[in-house]
């Protein structure tokens, strides 16, 4: 395929998950506004529709609820066969829930990061003026409601808030629970996709009973904290806030807004997150389960992000990378794994070679990695995971994810976010993002 092919077939596959409010982040498997899908949909968007890319955003910020959370999806009262169903949540029962139905959960917060890199390569002033006190908003909320212990770093409280639902990271926490009992509910994600390539009973079961958990609770801030079973920091969310965090200082700097606030939740993050993360001994970021008290012990990707971040010294940079990265047992394509980047180091006894989360490549994780590596000099390694990511999507076309040892693509067919970083893999000026 030509670069201007990939581009045209990319530009159609966003066109054809449009429904005119929002994008899809795929035509049958997720027919409703995804939190950090949509970021960087209006990323890949701004390169052909800058009109669109704002309306994208907008959409999404007309779901935050009143206390400032943005919920990973916004339903847009549009009828489908997805569960779980707006209904499910319950959110009316919290004072806070806006008048679109959502979820009662979060997403990583991409979209500072996002819109800050838009407004760099073209600026949208009177847009940064319009949407930045919804975005100060939703990182306030992050620094305060989802802080469970004073250190800045915020807290997940369900797997699915981390963006890598099914990561092999949540399976001792979640095995460790004991529902008293999960409430009825049919699946509606194996219907497009074969039950190989997605969760498990046992941990789909836990995903269902953590919502019950927090609709009992109606959605309280303090009281998720206080009660919910899976109380985690996370390595991934919170080197993509701390970035964010970053993005829009930048943004309030432009508007002449005070940034002292900002400032503050920045210097708490970095004091905090090299010690809470780093393990010497192994040179890996490990997340934090806080209702335990420890790390867990679990090599995947989101290792990597904290250089999406700028977090790691020199030195924690090299051994991520020719310790780990560059590793021919973990993560470099070595033997039958001809792909750059799996998901989980191959060293780990849970990896799964089609499973979500579990071990395929996806092409966010590529993204954000290129981008570290960039951040870190990396260069050459940048270049040459920008070519592989950019010949998975010209054989297997535009997958959810994709099978590192053949190439061959899984899950959702069309997918909205591998066709946007397509066009920013393809389009975007040298040095890719705003850095
Ligand atoms: C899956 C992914 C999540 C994504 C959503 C929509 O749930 O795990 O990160 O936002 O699909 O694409």
């Amino acid at each position: 395929m030509t670069t201007a092919s990939l581009v045209n077939t990319a530009i159609s596959v966003l066109r054809g998950n449009d429904t005119g409010v929002f994008t899809k982040p795929g035509p049958h498997q997720y027919p409703h506004q995804w939190n950090w899908d949509s970021a960087l949909i209006a990323l890949g968007l701004s390169h052909f529709d800058l009109p669109r890319a704002q309306s994208e955003i907008r959409a999404l910020l007309s779901g935050q609820w009143q206390d400032g959370m943005l919920p990973s999806v916004v339903y847009h009262s549009i009828p489908s066969d997805y569960f779980p169903t707006p209904q499910f949540w319950q959110i009316e029962n919290s004072p806070h829930a806006p008048r679109v139905p959502t979820t009662g959960i979060t997403q990583p917060p991409l979209l500072a990061t996002v819109v800050n890199i838009i407004h760099t390569r073209l600026p949208i002033p009177d847009f940064i003026r319009e949407v930045y006190p919804a975005l100060l908003r939703w990182h306030r909320w992050l620094h305060t409601a989802r802080d469970a212990d004073g250190t800045g770093l915020a807290c997940i409280i369900h797997p699915w808030e981390s963006g890598t639902d099914d990561s092999p990271r949540w399976l001792g926490l979640l095995a460790a629970m004991r529902p008293e009992a999960v409430p009825e509910f049919l699946r509606g994600d194996t219907r497009y996709v074969p039950a190989i390539e997605r969760p498990n009973r046992e941990e789909y079961e836990r995903f269902i009973y953590l919502i019950d958990v927090f609709r009992k609770l109606k959605y309280a801030p303090a009281e998720l904290l206080a009660h919910s079973p899976f109380l985690v920091q996370d390595i991934l969310f919170n080197a993509i806030l701390l970035r964010a965090d970053e993005d829009l200082r930048t943004l309030a700097v432009s508007l002449g807004q005070p940034t002292n606030e900002i400032d503050g939740w920045l210097k708490s993050m970095r004091l905090n997150f090299n010690t809470r993360f780093w393990d010497e001994s192994t040179g890996l970021y490990y997340d934090y389960d806080v209702r335990a008290g420890k790390p867990i012990r679990v090599n995947t990707a989101s290792t990597f992000l904290p250089l999406f971040a700028g977090l790691p010294s020199k030195t924690q940079s090299e051994r991520l990378v020719e310790e780990h990265l560059l590793n021919p047992n973990e993560y470099a394509p070595a033997g039958e794994v001809r792909h750059w980047v799996t998901t989980t180091a191959r060293t780990e006894p849970t990896w799964e070679a089609r499973r979500y989360w579990r071990g395929p490549v996806w092409i966010i994780m590529n993204w954000f990695l290129m981008e570290g590596l960039q951040r870190y000099g990396y260069d050459d390694l940048a270049e040459i995971i920008r070519q592989d990511t950019l010949d998975l999507i010209e054989t297997a076309g535009f997958r959810e994810y994709y099978d590192a040892r053949d190439g061959s693509g899984c899950g959702s067919v069309d997918f909205s976010w591998s066709a946007a970083l397509a066009l920013e893999l393809s389009m975007a000026p040298a040095g890719h993002s705003s850095r």
